[in-house]
């Protein structure tokens, strides 16, 4: 559900916002261009396959202790390349890197910090589906010339944007910058992104939820709850059928939820208890919480609003709902029941 669109592209978007809106000032609007046309360039990468030799494993491991495909490597570069020169930031912290990374000393620096997940998918690289970047702007704080990691440690609400692309059968941008959720499409012939959707609203209720199933045996009481309840379907407590979806890029999920509604589902379970969660706080969690909220859903750990969460580290884990509001509720609330 969303309102009509006039095509006017990101440029121009981004313009307005600055112009009559006063949403953004021109270091913001240059920043947003910059990561737009970065993920038009890993776009190009994805698109080319194997033709690329852009596809398998790069030999390395990222901080995660996950081996870095060559994809994840390249996005990251060309993520950095593109946003290191222009003035707007002060430092930029990846998954694909244990610090962050500074501002070389021949260029500008500016006041805001840039946060991202490269190549988020990574599994479905190589098979041919859905990937994405997901990305989180945050203020450097005042006074601080070398930031380090711990002055991106703030909470989700103080982002001041945050976006994913999706590299499907089109190549999508979904951007917020605090004031509802706007989509583009990638234009492929004439090289930009251009506005396709207005203040996109995710339906409160729905009938379609996206968990890795596989875990189930590793879930804690109030997600096996909620989750066979749902699978009960008609003849169940919920009296309806509920259909499942899960693309393992959460960049895909998401959006299907933005599109259609749903809820996304990845907990911390027995398996990954000691990480904290499989999803990261930072770089995918913060950004989809903000855009999914934004279009009038809910984000949750379960037990807190994610936005709400106070940061202990760059790649911090977390345990992640999100989605139509009223089931995100739902799952809390047997949460706050078990307590
Ligand atoms: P990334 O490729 O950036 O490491 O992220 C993968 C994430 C997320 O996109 C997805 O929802 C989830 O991992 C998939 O997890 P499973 O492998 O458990 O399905
Ligand atoms: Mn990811
Ligand atoms: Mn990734």
């Amino acid at each position: 559900m969303s309102e009509p669109v006039k095509p006017i592209s990101l440029t121009q978007f981004l313009i307005e916002q600055q112009r009559e809106r006063q949403h953004i000032n021109a270091d913001l609007r240059l920043l947003l261009e910059v990561v737009g046309r970065a993920c038009k360039a890993i776009a190009v990468a994805v698109g080319r396959g194997a033709l690329g030799n852009v596809l398998g494993n790069a030999g390395a491991v990222n901080v995660q202790g996950e081996a870095q495909k060559k994809l994840d490597v390249l996005s990251n570069e060309i993520l950095l390349q593109a946003n290191e020169w222009g003035g707007h930031l002060a430092a930029i912290a990846s998954e694909e890197m244990d610090d962050p990374h500074l501002i070389p000393h021949r260029y500008p620096k500016g006041n805001y910090l840039l946060v991202f997940d490269p190549l988020d998918g990574s599994s479905n690289i190589d098979v041919n589906v859905s990937v994405g970047t997901i990305f989180s702007v945050l203020r450097c704080p005042e006074g601080v010339d070398e930031p380090n990691a711990e002055h991106f440690l703030q909470p989700g609400s103080q982002q001041v944007a945050a976006g994913y692309t999706v590299y499907g059968p089109s190549t999508l941008l979904v951007l917020t910058l605090g004031d509802g959720v706007y989509q583009f499409t990638l234009d492929r012939e004439l090289g930009s992104f251009v506005l396709t959707q207005r203040r996109l609203r995710i339906p409160e209720d729905t009938q379609e939820f996206a968990i890795n199933a596989s875990n189930r045996r590793h879930w804690d009481p109030p997600v096996r709850r909620y989750v066979e309840e749902l699978q009960q379907g008609k003849e169940g407590p919920r009296g309806k059928d509920f259909n499942m979806r899960w693309v393992a890029s959460m960049v895909a999920d998401v959006h299907r939820i933005l599109t259609r509604g749903g809820i996304f589902m990845y907990p911390v379970d027995n398996k990954c208890r000691d990480k904290g969660g499989r999803l990261r706080l930072l770089y995918e969690a913060n950004p989809m919480s903000f855009i999914v909220e934004q279009a009038g859903g809910a984000a949750s750990t379960g037990t807190q609003r994610i936005l709400d969460v106070q940061p202990q580290g760059l790649h911090q884990r977390i345990a992640v709902f999100l989605g139509s509001k009223n089931e995100v509720e739902r799952a809390a609330a047997y949460h706050a029941e078990a307590d």
